[in-house]
């Protein structure tokens, strides 16, 4: 089991404000998101997903607003808390598969030489890299680096995941085995929080929030979206592109 025992939401954010020199991002953006679930923030490129992600896990300041993840404004105190997958791998390309797990252990640092080299192992297995543990990062397919990116972000074993557009060019199998770990870790009590411009990893995730221009312009579940269209055979998809067209948040869906 991840180790909190917070039970209040996961993320907090609140009339949060950001630019990145002239351009605004986000403005006044409040949005909560409960634990223990994958919440899927759903929008098409340049929605403003990475920029939030990077303002949860503390890597960018916003200009305005609060942030609390876990109850907790993020520092470097709640640092081991968060996992984070970045959307593009950030790993060390001249070190082997294992290294790199073991250096994400090393920073988070995972207490005990022998429980250290057993979790190493553990997460490497789960994404089934076990095999090409001493590859170097270089001569991995993009598959697997994101595999091992993966194994990087979850070594630490945090309650709170964040993945940012982690099935890109994943082929179908591979999209399928990722949803078969996220889905393990939500039932673990992680709460995972999911960007994606897919409707494909939409409809995995328990809750969503369609993202636009910096705004949340839906919020529910999959179900809940599709059944506000109105049209009983509606996909995400054209629930996507209803709320486009009918602008703002539905009232009827919380
Ligand atoms: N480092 C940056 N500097 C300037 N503008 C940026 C930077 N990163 C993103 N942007 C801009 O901010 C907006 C939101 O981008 P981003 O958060 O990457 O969206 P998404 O992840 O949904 O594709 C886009 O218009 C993008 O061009
Ligand atoms: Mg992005």
């Amino acid at each position: 089991m991840p180790e909190s025992n917070f039970s209040g939401p996961a993320v907090e954010v609140d009339k949060l404000s950001f630019s990145y020199s002239r351009q605004r991002v986000l403005d006044k953006f409040s949005l909560e998101i409960p634990s223990g679930i994958s919440f899927g923030l759903l929008g098409p490129n340049g929605a403003g997903k990475t920029t939030l992600i990077r303002l949860l896990v503390g890597l960018l300041r916003a200009r305005a607003g609060t942030i609390l993840t876990l109850g907790k404004k993020p520092s470097p105190h709640t640092a081991h808390l968060i996992g984070y997958m970045p959307q593009l791998p950030s790993l060390y390309a001249e070190l082997s598969v294992i290294q790199n797990v073991e250096f994400f252990a090393r920073i988070y640092r995972l207490r005990g030489r022998k429980q250290r080299t057993q979790r190493v192992e553990e997460v490497i297995k789960l994404v089934d890299l076990w095999g090409h543990r001493n590859k170097s990062v270089t001569n991995l397919s993009g598959g697997m680096r994101q595999r091992a990116s993966l194994a990087c972000a979850i070594v630490h074993n945090p309650p709170l995941l964040f993945l940012d557009e982690p099935t890109v060019g994943l082929d179908p199998e591979l999209r399928v085995t990722f949803w078969e770990y996220f889905t393990a870790l939500t039932r673990q009590g992680t709460t995972l929080i999911i960007s994606s411009h897919t409707m494909d990893d939409a409809a995995h995730c328990d809750r969503l929030a369609f993202m636009r221009d910096g705004k949340v312009i839906a919020l529910g579940t999959p179900d809940e979206l599709r059944q506000a269209t109105g049209q009983a055979k509606a996909t995400l998809e054209d629930a996507f592109l209803y709320f486009i067209k009918h602008g703002g948040v539905n009232k009827n869906v919380r």
